[in-house]
């Protein structure tokens, strides 16, 4: 289960530049939020990558 902290995220964007197939920016909140579970191994590229650890995948 792909996930993103909503309190976390501080909307840096990286994670739907990385893997646009699962990460997408919510225009309301500016946090990136899951719209795809298809891509475990891309969801673990991005997490590697949130600076501040706010991507979740168990
Ligand atoms: Fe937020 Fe991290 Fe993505 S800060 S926009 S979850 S890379």
């Amino acid at each position: 289960m792909i996930k993103v902290d909503q309190e976390l995220c501080i909307g840096c964007g990286t994670c739907p530049a990385i893997c646009p197939g699962v990460f997408k920016m919510d225009d309301e909140t500016g946090k990136a939020i899951v719209i795809s579970q298809d891509d475990i191994e891309g969801a673990n590229n991005a997490a590697a990558s949130c600076p501040v650890q706010a991507i979740i995948v168990a």
